[in-house]
């Protein structure tokens, strides 16, 4: 319906005053915006000036750039950023090395004030990351509730610079820490307080578990991977170089997507943090991204990289591709999907093992690459044959299902796999298709079933 992208993006573009729709309307932990993409705590939220283009844009709210307490910070002089490019110089992967805001406390605190003052339905959130002491978060506090700022957002993620003084990911390890602090900032204010966590652990469900122990009135995650994104060969410095040398920094962009939505899923289905709110960020730059955020239990979405590399107008797209979709969907409110895919994530032994589906070729479509035949032919099952005229196609007997042909495959749609249906027969194992569920202890060929009963 082309039409009606048009006139959603002309609504959300031309007037700003009234450019989001009802059912956008998001409360996360008590925190009200006119949609649930806010712009994550970064360079883009870091003034009145970029903040307030961003509003006037339609930006459903903004995690301030993470404040501390003077003296001020102070940043590297060379570059800050290393980048990982996709063939197309597309950005896949941002790293930075900037450390929270080096402008005065006290000047970030009147353009917060001003900012919620102008735009009193924007969800306005201040990232807040003092030393580990409760005196540093008792002074620091009050003057953020001055501002009438909507909450706090506590920064126990960045992975570099500040970590090396004890806060950001210092913190964000170790789950005792982020609960003691947690409890000092609800014990201090009357704000809702965010949790910002780390994805530089290995087990994400303890930061949270933490959190809410020290009473988080949600989480979002996830702040930036520590990496190092290259090497100079002639320098044979780490990128971003600073005079011959370089440091880890923090990953972001589309290549973070899948490890923050497995962390937000294993957040949203452990029974210890379920329905803890949880604000999705890490690589959303479309809608489709929301959409997947939200699916997992996300009530909000943060955006950095995405607004870094196309600036904020993007906001009409996100805004309108979504409200199409859920349109599309019948879904009226950002409620009525929120979690849906939550109960779709499971462990890998309770997947249906009777489900079979093999490889299929779309010949009309086929540009005769020969990708599907090489990869299958050296790395996995034998399961595609070259025939005379160069056509390609699938061998039922050895194609295990595995996708990779699909995945390489450069013509959209060209490879699918289709399933089995009950009473086929699986040419590989010989056996007839059965329309039930068996999941791994219930195979007959399980290996851990075995072992339990030689034990
Ligand atoms: C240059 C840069 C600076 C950032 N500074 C902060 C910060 O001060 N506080 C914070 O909590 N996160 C900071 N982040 C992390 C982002 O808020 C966000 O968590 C991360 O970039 C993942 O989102 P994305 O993939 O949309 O970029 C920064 C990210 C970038 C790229």
């Amino acid at each position: 319906m082309p039409p009606k992208i048009f006139i959603n993006i002309c609504r959300h573009t031309t007037n700003n005053e009234d450019n989001q729709l009802s059912n956008l309307q998001t409360n996360f932990a008590g925190i009200n915006s006119p949609n649930p993409f806010w712009l994550a705590s970064a360079p883009p939220t870091d003034k009145e000036y970029n903040v307030t283009r961003a509003l006037k844009d339609g930006w459903g709210g903004v995690v301030w750039k993470t404040l501390g307490l003077d003296p001020h910070i102070v940043n590297v002089n060379g570059p800050r950023y290393g980048a990982v490019w996709g063939r197309d110089r597309s950005l896949l992967g941002l790293n930075n090395i900037e450390l929270i805001t080096d402008r005065p406390l006290e000047k970030n605190l009147q353009e917060i004030k001003s900012v919620k003052r102008n735009f009193p339905d924007r969800a306005l959130v201040v990232s807040l990351m003092v030393p580990c002491e409760e005196d540093a978060w008792k002074k620091i506090l009050p003057m953020v509730e001055d501002t009438n700022a909507d909450g706090v957002e506590l920064n126990f993620g960045c992975p570099h610079g500040m970590s090396e003084r004890g806060m950001g990911s210092a913190v964000g390890q170790v789950p005792e820490y982020i609960s003691m602090v947690t409890r000092w900032v609800k014990d201090n204010t009357r704000m809702p307080v965010i949790v910002k966590l780390t994805p530089n652990i290995t087990d994400v469900r303890y930061p949270a578990r933490a959190a809410l122990n020290g009473g988080a009135d949600a989480v979002s995650l996830i702040n930036t991977i520590s990496s190092i994104t290259s090497v100079n060969l002639d320098t044979f410095s780490p990128e971003p170089s600073i005079d011959g040398k370089g440091t880890h920094g923090g990953y972001c962009g589309p290549a973070v997507k899948p490890i923050a939505l497995n962390m937000v899923a294993e957040i949203a289905r452990d029974q210890e943090t379920a329905g803890l709110p949880i604000s999705g960020i890490g690589g959303i730059t479309n809608w489709r991204d929301a959409a997947e955020f939200i699916l997992l239990g996300s009530g909000s979405v943060q955006v950095c990289t995405a607004a870094m590399t196309f600036g904020f107008k993007i906001i009409a797209e996100l805004t309108s591709g979504l409200e199409l979709w859920m349109e599309q969907k019948g879904f009226d409110r950002i409620e009525d999907f929120q979690g849906r895919a939550v109960g779709n994530v499971t462990d890998w032994q309770y997947l249906n093992l009777n489900y079979i589906t093999k490889a299929r070729i779309n010949q009309d479509l086929c540009i005769k690459c020969g990708r599907c035949y090489a990869v299958c032919e050296d790395t996995s099952h034998q399961a595609i044959a070259i025939n005379e005229g160069r056509t390609f196609e699938v061998i039922d007997e050895e194609c295990v299902a595995c996708n990779l042909c699909v995945n390489v495959c450069p013509v959209d749609n060209c490879i699918t796999m289709e399933q089995l249906q009950e009473g086929d027969y699986d040419k590989r194992t010989g056996q007839p298709v059965i329309d039930t569920y068996s999941n791994w202890t219930q195979h007959p060929n399980n290996v851990l079933a075995c072992t339990e009963e030689q034990e």
